[in-house]
């Protein structure tokens, strides 16, 4: 330490010796200091008011009025070297911590995003919309109607007397007297008739209820209802439509067949057939070894409906059918159970 040697000179070598000790002490401490508050706590160790630079200061005092000059230069000699490794090591610290912050916040921005799942519709939503579809290229509107039904609408105007057996055939849930929770998407026929007059083309797709429950029938499922009427429509209009509606909903190939039934509100009804989906007709337990599936009920309009909706039934006919959605999605995409449609278990719901 070249600049203390004139001390020896003039033999203070006590006071030399105690600043050379507190500036390596002092350098090699803030050497290892890491944060600001620890270098600043070591600042005021060595230069604060009680520090150990200004401890020999005062000690200043008892040296001879000759050498007193001569170590307060070099106390403050001293005091400015340690000042100024202060200052710089304040830089260094404020820098390294300015780095350690900036790579622990670094943002990669070659790494892939966190991409949003993207929903599905369910398979219902996909049966409906295609069947729609499908009806809407033949020229067929959508018609809607509440799912709180009055009795007039859901029965009677279909030509379901009070009392009639026919009733029994459809578990109803009743909300009040002669209101009802519809149990088919008929009623929607009978308001679309007594909202317009002839010609009219619509499919009303909703939703229905019936008090079931088991693998093959929830208690909420729904249905599309169908209706055309106009003049000169025919039976063979009946079954070229549904033909045509079920060639393009499960291919061409499809064997149709329509077999008589009844309705109270259609006359002649049918039921409609497809060859099985899954043997092709050939027998199996999907279609209870028959090789036949039923997928819709459809008829001519009963006169009796025109009746109640005031159209002139001898001017006019036309045919409606109605079909169940959930039975025509578990026929599509092989599902056996229909529960699993209502359940909401994403790992089936995201195969759609
Ligand atoms: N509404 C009937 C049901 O739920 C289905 C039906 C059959 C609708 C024949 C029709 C039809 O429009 O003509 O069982």
């Amino acid at each position: 330490m070249s600049h203390f040697f004139f001390f020896q000179d003039i033999g203070s070598l006590n006071m030399k010796d105690k600043l050379e000790a507190l500036l390596g002490e002092a350098l090699s401490e803030l050497g290892a200091a890491s944060t600001e508050e620890g270098l600043q706590e070591l600042r005021v160790k060595y230069l604060g008011k009680k520090g150990a630079l200004t401890g020999i200061m005062k000690g200043l005092g008892s040296l001879s009025a000759e050498e007193r000059p001569l170590v307060g230069q070099v106390v403050n000699t001293v005091k400015g070297k340690l000042e100024e490794a202060f200052d710089s090591r304040a830089v260094e610290i404020r820098e390294s911590v300015k780095a350690a912050r900036l790579s622990a916040e670094r943002i990669d921005v070659t790494l892939p995003g966190r991409r949003r799942a993207v929903g599905s519709k369910h398979p219902i939503t996909l049966v409906t919309e295609e069947i729609c579809a499908i009806f809407a290229a033949l020229g067929f509107a959508v018609a809607e109607g509440p799912e709180v039904e009055h009795d007039f609408y859901n029965f009677e105007a279909l030509n379901f007397p009070k009392d009639h057996p026919a009733r029994d055939m459809q578990d109803t849930f009743f909300v009040g007297e002669n209101v009802l929770l519809r149990t088919h998407t008929s009623p929607v026929q009978v308001r679309t008739m007594l909202k317009q007059p002839p010609p009219v083309r619509i499919i009303a797709p909703g939703t229905v209820y019936r008090c079931d429950s088991d693998a093959t029938h929830s208690p909420m499922f729904h249905q599309i209802e169908g209706l055309m009427v106009d003049k000169g429509i025919t039976f063979g209009d009946l079954k070229g439509i549904l033909t045509l509606f079920i060639s393009q909903l499960f291919g061409s190939d499809i064997g149709v067949r329509l077999r008589p039934s009844f309705f109270p509100f259609t006359e002649p009804s049918a039921e409609v057939d497809i060859a099985c989906v899954i043997c092709r007709g050939k027998g199996c337990r999907v279609c209870k070894e028959t090789g036949w599936l039923e997928i819709l009920g459809a008829g001519m309009v009963d006169p009796e409906v025109y009746r109640h909706v005031g159209y002139d039934a001898e001017l006019y006919t036309g045919f409606a059918f109605g079909m169940g959605i959930e039975r025509i999605a578990m026929l599509k995409y092989g599902i056996a159970d229909m529960r699993l449609l209502f359940e909401n278990d994403l790992r089936f719901l995201k195969q759609f």
